[in-house]
């Protein structure tokens, strides 16, 4: 079958290319073909100039990660038919989110600058006994260490997209790799540093790092698991910790939100004064929370349950881990 392949092309330093523009080239494509292999037989046939990064063609080194027909995926364990028939084209681009540099190759210093962030090695505290790892233990962890650091769930993620500095997925999944592993002795310090400004709070829940993951790691799935693990550990001086915080304060008293109390729960009054043109923004388009004297709901008791279930079963964690770190 022979397709069109249109492709982005950049090269800063060529006078003629220096802004980017698609380039088509026609393909015959057999079934099977991935667009990896695609782009190595254009790239030999018809253009050695197209530039592109690759490496195990198979799914492990994370190097060849595109943008095609606008999602980020691995170009070696995409195939061509299956994608041409589900898109109608075949749009190869470099990842968004990332800088590019020459054609689909992109700049991915500030990957693993955010990486470094987040020390991703384990550092055990002093004077404990590490205690044996057992295979819950590695469960909690195991989707976080299948990461092959190829930057889809960056290229997808929207906080990113509004805010470069953002710590981004890929770390914050790494993050979790090591706050969550039990022979970790510094993961109250790490928590801290990962409430602060462009940290996991800045997480937006779109889930588009979890949907474009190749490799199944899930890094929403790891920022909850530090969120919730920060709140556990009493670190709540942050406005998403806060938010969170008003949440639960309000299903526990009404059994429902108060949307209203949020902001101000969350902000604090005078912050909450710098919302006034957004609110009202809100409100010419109907989108206002209205502040109603709030009626709980029936079955009350019935959600306090919950609560006290859930507080008893992270007491018990917390007593269990604490009493295996002493070696018991
Ligand atoms: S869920 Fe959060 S981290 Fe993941 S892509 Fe969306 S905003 Fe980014
Ligand atoms: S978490 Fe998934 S998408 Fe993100 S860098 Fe790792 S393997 Fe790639
Ligand atoms: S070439 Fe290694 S993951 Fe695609």
């Amino acid at each position: 079958m022979k397709i069109k392949f249109k492709i982005r092309r950049y090269n800063p330093v060529d006078t003629e290319a220096s802004e980017p523009y698609i380039q088509a080239y026609m393909c015959e494509v057999p079934e099977g073909m991935t667009v990896l292999e695609a782009l190595l037989k254009i790239a030999d046939e018809q253009d050695p100039t197209l530039s592109f990064r690759k490496s195990c063609r198979s799914a492990i080194c994370g190097s060849c990660a595109v943008s095609i027909n606008g999602f980020s995926k691995l170009a070696c364990n995409t195939q061509v038919i299956p994608e041409f028939k589900k898109a109608g084209e075949m749009l190869i681009e470099p990842l968004a989110n990332h800088t590019p540099l020459k054609d689909l190759i992109v700049d991915f210093v500030p990957f693993w600058r955010k990486m470094e962030k987040v020390s991703p090695y384990l550092t055990p505290a002093e004077g404990e006994s590490a205690p044996a790892v057992t295979p819950e233990d590695e469960e909690r962890v195991d989707r976080s260490q299948r990461c092959i650091m190829c930057g889809c769930c960056n290229a997808e993620c929207n906080s990113l997209a509004i805010d470069e500095n953002f710590i981004a997925p890929a770390a914050l999944a790494k993050a979790w790799r090591i706050v969550g592993d039990v022979r970790e002795g510094n993961a109250r310090r790490r928590l801290h540093r990962l409430s602060e400004e462009h940290g996991m709070w800045d997480c937006v829940r779109c889930v588009h790092c979890t949907q474009y993951c190749p490799k199944d790691v899930a890094p929403l799935k790891a920022i909850e698991e530090l969120r919730s693990s920060a709140m556990k550990e009493g670190i709540t001086d942050n406005p998403g910790a806060k938010h969170v915080e008003a949440m639960r304060d309000s299903v526990e008293r009404f059994g429902r939100l108060d949307e209203a109390a949020m902001t101000f729960k969350t902000l604090g009054f005078l912050r909450s004064l710098g919302m006034i043109p957004f609110g009202l923004r809100m409100e010419k388009h109907g989108k206002l929370p209205r502040p109603h004297i709030f009626a709980q709901i029936e079955e009350l008791d019935e959600v306090k349950k919950i609560y006290e279930e859930s507080e008893r079963r992270a007491k018990e964690e917390k007593r269990e881990l604490a009493s295996r770190k002493k070696g018991w």
